[in-house]
């Protein structure tokens, strides 16, 4: 089953006065169950393709499929539906929400998908023990390191347990052990739930498990 499909996709920027053009006719299919990386220089799109591919920001020209549904035609409230309920996403930048827990920011998804609290506190509980932060429940991003925040954003974007995650540069920020820890995490996660990851990704380490590599160069995609 496709899970994603890119048809002809470009991304310009236009920053005082001069277009950016990003990504130059991307198509691409992804299938259910596979574990993809994306790699490719700095500066060289890919955060900006995974924003594209999960409707956080849309192309200049082009089409974006989760599934069978396109992402352009939808209105902000459908968009934001579909992104809760099909997509994981793991942003370079973690965008956690300072003002809420650890616990908090990984129950969000689940809070907002109606999810009754005990659920949420043993599925929550249990994705944080699985990055290793039981001990850290209570505290807010600003006190956490780094790697320790990429972590809750990684337990966040699978807490709903999504057919489809992207993650951008998830070990980018973690030592070469819990990076390790980390990527047997999701390559578990695909083996044995089915789920399907692609991540940005410059980590050696993240290339072993792949079923695919993409390389992204001059604004398109290559396969190795
Ligand atoms: N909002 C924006 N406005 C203008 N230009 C942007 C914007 N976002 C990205 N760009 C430009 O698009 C290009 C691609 O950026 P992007 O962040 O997608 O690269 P990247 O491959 O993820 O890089 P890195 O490996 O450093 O994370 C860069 O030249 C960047 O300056
Ligand atoms: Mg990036």
């Amino acid at each position: 089953m496709d899970i994603l499909r890119l048809q002809n996709v470009f991304k310009d920027y236009i920053l005082k006065g001069e277009t950016i053009q990003v990504l130059q006719g991307i198509d691409l299919t992804i299938q259910s169950g596979e574990f993809v990386a994306l790699m490719g220089p700095s500066g060289s799109g890919k955060t900006t393709l995974l924003h594209i591919m999960g409707g956080v920001d849309e192309p200049t020209k082009g089409k974006v499929f989760l599934g069978d549904q396109e992402l352009s035609g939808l209105s902000a409230g459908r968009l934001a539906q579909v992104r809760l309920h099909r997509l994981g996403f793991v942003f370079q930048a973690y965008n956690l929400l300072p003002a809420l827990t650890v616990f908090d920011n990984c129950a969000y998804p689940l809070i907002l998908q109606g999810r009754p609290g005990k659920e949420r506190r043993e599925r929550v509980e249990k994705m944080l023990a699985r990055v290793g932060l039981s001990h850290r429940l209570k505290h807010h991003p600003e006190d956490l390191s780094g790697g320790e925040q990429q972590r809750v954003a990684v337990a966040r974007a699978l807490i709903t347990r999504p057919l489809l995650v992207l993650a951008d540069e998830p070990t980018a920020h973690l030592d070469a052990e819990t990076g390790r820890e980390i990527i047997d995490l999701l390559h578990r996660l695909n083996e044995e739930e089915g789920t399907t990851f692609l991540f940005a990704t410059h980590d050696p380490a993240l290339l072993q498990k792949t079923t695919r590599i993409l390389r992204l160069r001059g604004g398109c995609l290559f396969e190795d």
